[in-house]
C-alpha cells in the first residue's frame, strides 16, 4: 500500500502527544494492579486451602462460560502478534524515534501484557482446562499472527484498535457480569479490572483518532469507511487446536460467546455506534467528494448491519473443544 508523506507528517505531529497520551490514559506501573493481586500468594501458608476455594468455586462454570474464558485468554496470550504489527506501523520508529510512538506501543503493551498472564494462572488454578491443549493453541495463534487489513496504515490501524479495545471491553465486562451471576466474586474482579483496562486504552485509541480527524479529515473518513467495508476481524480469527483447520476453532469460541452474549452481533453494530458519535462524523467538515461519500456510507451502516443480524441465526451447535476435559 502506498501511503503519502501526509501520513507521516500527521503522525508526527500527533505523536508530539506521546508523553501527555501515555500519563492520560496509562496508570504508572508502580502503582498499577498486577495479577498476583487478584490470586492467591504461593507464598502465604494457606495457599493452598485458597487453591481448594478458587477450584470450588470453578466447578460449577458452565461448559460455554470457561471455553470463552479460554478463548479469551489465548486472545490476550497473543501479544507478541499486536505489539510487533503496531511496531511496524508507519510513524512508528522504536531505532531513530524511541521516544515517539514507539514509547506509547511498548507502555501499552507493558499494560495488555497482565491480561492473559492473570486469565491464565486463574485458568490453570481452576482445575477446569487442559493447559497443555490450550498452551498448543496459543503458540499456534501466535505462529499463525493474523490478517487484520490494515496494512502499515497508522490510520487503519487505529480504527482497527479502537474498534478492538472496546470489543474486549465489552467481552470482559460480560464474562464479569456472568461470573458476579454464578456467584464468582473473585473470578468477577478479575474480568472486571480488565474490562477497565480495555477501556482506558480504548479513549487513547479514539483520541488518536480524533486528532487525525482534525488534521486529515477526508484521508481519515475514506480509512474508517475502508475498516468497516472489510468488517473489524477478532485478532484470534486463526485460532485452531491440534488437528483443526487455521481458523476453524475461532468460529466455535466465537459461536459460545455469542450463545452466551458474552460478545454478539449486536455488540459490534453498537460499538460502530458509538464510533460514529465519539468522532462526531455526522459534523465533521471539510470533506471532499469522496469523504463525503465515506461519510454517507459509514452513516447508513449500523441500520444496514441490524437488518442483516436480524436475519442471521446463532448456531446451536454443541462443540467439544480439546481444552476441557
Ligand atoms: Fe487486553
Ligand atoms: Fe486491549
Amino acid at each position: 500500500m502506498e501511503l503519502s508523506n501526509l501520513r507521516l507528517e500527521v503522525m508526527k505531529f500527533v505523536g508530539q502527544k506521546i508523553d501527555y497520551f501515555v500519563d492520560e490514559f496509562l496508570k504508572p506501573i508502580d502503582t498499577n494492579w498486577q495479577p498476583t493481586d487478584f490470586l492467591p500468594d504461593s507464598r502465604n501458608e494457606d495457599f493452598l486451602i485458597q487453591v481448594k476455594e478458587l477450584r470450588e468455586t470453578a466447578k460449577d462454570l458452565p461448559y460455554d462460560y470457561i471455553a470463552v474464558l479460554i478463548g479469551d485468554t489465548i486472545t490476550e496470550e497473543a501479544l507478541p502478534t499486536y505489539e510487533s504489527w503496531l511496531i511496524d506501523v508507519v510513524g512508528v520508529d522504536q531505532v531513530d524515534e524511541p521516544n515517539g510512538w514507539a514509547k506509547w506501543v511498548r507502555a501499552w503493551t507493558a499494560e495488555e501484557n497482565r491480561h492473559g498472564d492473570l486469565l491464565n494462572k486463574f485458568l490453570y488454578l481452576s482445575g477446569r482446562v487442559n493447559m497443555r491443549a490450550m498452551e498448543t493453541s496459543t503458540q499456534y495463534l501466535i505462529a499463525d499472527g493474523f490478517d487484520i487489513g490494515t496494512g502499515r496504515d497508522p490510520y487503519r490501524n487505529f480504527v482497527y484498535t479502537s474498534f478492538q479495545e472496546l470489543a474486549t471491553n465489552i467481552s470482559h465486562r460480560n464474562t464479569a457480569k456472568l461470573a458476579k451471576e454464578y456467584g464468582n466474586t473473585p473470578l468477577a474482579k478479575i474480568c472486571g479490572v480488565i474490562a477497565a483496562d480495555e477501556m482506558r486504552h480504548a479513549k487513547a485509541y479514539k483520541t488518536f483518532i480524533s486528532h487525525i480527524f482534525e488534521v486529515d479529515p477526508s484521508e481519515m473518513m475514506l480509512a474508517f469507511e475502508d475498516m468497516m467495508k472489510k468488517k473489524i476481524v477478532m485478532p484470534a480469527h486463526f485460532l485452531r487446536e491440534t488437528g483443526i483447520n487455521m481458523g476453524q476453532t475461532f468460529s466455535h469460541f466465537s459461536d459460545a460467546a455469542q450463545r452466551l452474549g458474552v460478545y454478539t452481533t449486536y455488540d459490534y453494530i453498537e460499538i460502530m455506534e458509538s464510533l460514529l458519535k465519539d468522532w462526531k462524523i455526522e459534523g465533521i467538515q471539510n470533506l471532499n467528494d469522496a469523504g463525503e461519500k465515506a461519510r454517507d456510507y459509514l452513516m447508513a451502516l449500523p441500520s444496514r448491519l441490524r437488518r442483516v443480524a436480524e436475519r442471521t441465526k446463532i448456531p446451536n451447535i454443541e462443540y467439544q473443544f480439546s481444552w476441557i476435559s
